[in-house]
């Protein structure tokens, strides 16, 4: 069906850093299909019909996929083989910020999402990835998971403490790390990537948890990235942690 196409498939799709992402790519060019997954069927239909109005020149589709869940991550990757054949481009985007009441919930439902779900939806679409000519795959991590950021006082830092959240995003970081020395010797240019404090419904979805009290920029801007980097114009920092402004430090 996509066999000309660059089918780029991205979680968490129909907010935020991924809904901007799945905007930007698909306006780039008519030679994308953007698979935008979601774990909400509805809400996902919701992002399509939004995207479409915005002027779209690539072709995109839904797709039901919540990370925690091995029987959607499995379905998930057989429709996209049937379909496409094979994942030229995975955006391992899907990620939360608990809240909840206590750190071991917090910790626990953290992990479930931004590491184990981020792990396991990489391993079941890798050998699609693998069938690619130019395969990429990038894990959305953050800065807040920079052990150095975090322990250099000299550093800016967002100040929140956010342990269950930094943890996960420093085990992603280690497991963009394995991804990148397993798939790498076999093409996959492996990324983890900051996308920046940006605009989303990550700390929640009044005004200001939106706008981090207004400090949250545009995640247009971190659509615009991640495209640059699909585009191979970070292959420079392959296997790296990249932000806008070039490489974060472990
Ligand atoms: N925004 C920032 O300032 C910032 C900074 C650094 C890193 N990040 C990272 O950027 C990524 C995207 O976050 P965002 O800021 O765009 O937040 P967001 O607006 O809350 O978007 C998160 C997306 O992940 C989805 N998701 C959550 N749990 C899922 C699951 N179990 N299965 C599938 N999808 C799931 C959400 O679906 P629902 O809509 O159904 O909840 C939503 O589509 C995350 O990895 C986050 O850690 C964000």
């Amino acid at each position: 069906m996509s066999s000309q196409s660059t089918v780029v498939l991205i979680t968490g799709a129909n907010s935020g850093v991924g809904y901007a992402a799945s905007k930007a790519i698909a306006c780039a060019s008519a030679n994308y299909h953007v698979i935008m997954a979601s774990r909400s069927i509805e809400k996902g239909n919701a992002a399509i019909s939004a995207i479409r109005a915005a002027g779209i020149k690539g072709r995109t589709s839904t797709i039901q996929l919540d990370v925690t869940d091995e029987s959607s991550i499995a379905a998930a990757a057989a429709r996209v083989s049937l379909d496409h054949g094979r994942l030229d481009v995975l955006v391992n985007n899907a990620g939360i910020y608990s809240q909840a009441a206590s750190l071991k919930a917090q910790l626990e439902n953290t992990f479930a999402t931004n590491v184990i779900g981020a792990a396991l939806v990489a391993e079941a679409f890798a050998p699609l990835l693998l069938r690619s000519a130019s395969p990429y795959l990038l894990h959305v991590s953050s800065t807040l998971g920079s052990l150095a950021v975090s322990s250099d006082p000299q550093r800016f830092d967002h100040g929140l403490d956010a342990r269950a959240y930094r943890v996960s995003k420093a085990a992603l970081n280690m497991l963009m790390v394995q991804d990148s020395k397993a798939l790498g010797k076999q093409g996959v240019k492996v990324f983890a990537v900051c996308p920046g404090l940006v605009e989303s419904n990550l700390r929640g979805e009044g005004e200001e948890q939106r706008s981090a009290g207004g400090k949250a920029g545009d995640p247009d801007v971190s659509g615009q990235m991640i495209l640059r980097i699909i585009e191979g114009g970070r292959d420079a920092d392959v296997g790296k942690f990249v932000d806008r402004d070039g490489v974060v430090p472990w």
